[in-house]
């Protein structure tokens, strides 16, 4: 259990729990303000992000950024963004199971080190780990699930909406939602 998030990077940046340490060019710890009471999660960084070492700053970023801007967040000011794997799956893959099981405790430690009120997960991979197992976001995404005090909500993930912009509509509807809880629980942007 960590009491600073500086000495968390440190040993995240330092990670070799599991394979995809060997292929990485950077760890991807998070990005955003530690102090924000909204959190975003992917699955994990691809390309550019292993690059960057950012979360979300190829094209799914710049859409994800717009959903943002559009309900007044802003990746700099009032959210912090995170992945549920922190290094880069080969080829863009899902991370494995076991992959994920090595890396959630970097989450882990995040959300305890940040405290925020709702956690939105962007895509299936983070919203089963995080919401429920058998989630289905075409059927349960902008819907607000309640996990001890912390607010959870599933949305499509940006890449997937790049694919199918026939979702675009729905996702924006999904943030509509997340400002709306926002005015409503007095979270703090
Ligand atoms: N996709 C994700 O899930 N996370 C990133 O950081 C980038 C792309």
């Amino acid at each position: 259990m960590y009491t600073s998030f500086e000495q968390l990077i440190n040993d995240c940046m330092q990670c070799n729990k599991c394979e995809l340490c060997a292929t990485r060019t950077n760890v991807v710890f998070g990005t955003g303000n530690p102090k924000a009471e909204i959190m975003f999660v992917g699955e994990g960084p691809g390309e550019n992000e292993d690059l960057t070492g950012e979360p979300f700053v190829g094209r799914g970023g710049k859409l994800l950024d717009k959903y943002l801007n559009t309900i007044g967040l802003d990746r700099s000011k009032n959210v912090y963004i995170a992945n549920i794997v922190k290094c880069r799956p080969p080829e863009n893959r899902d991370p494995k199971p076991e992959e994920q099981e090595q890396c959630i405790d970097w989450l882990r430690e995040q959300f305890r080190l940040i405290r925020p009120k709702l956690v939105v997960c962007l895509g299936r991979i983070a919203a089963c780990r995080l919401i429920s197992q058998d989630y289905k976001v075409t059927s349960q995404h902008g819907q607000i699930v309640m996990k001890g005090s912390t607010a959870f909500m599933g949305t499509f993930h940006p890449a997937a909406l790049l694919r199918n912009p026939n979702n675009k509509e729905a996702a924006l509807q999904d943030f509509i939602e997340i400002r709306k809880f926002i005015e409503k629980n007095n979270i703090r942007v």
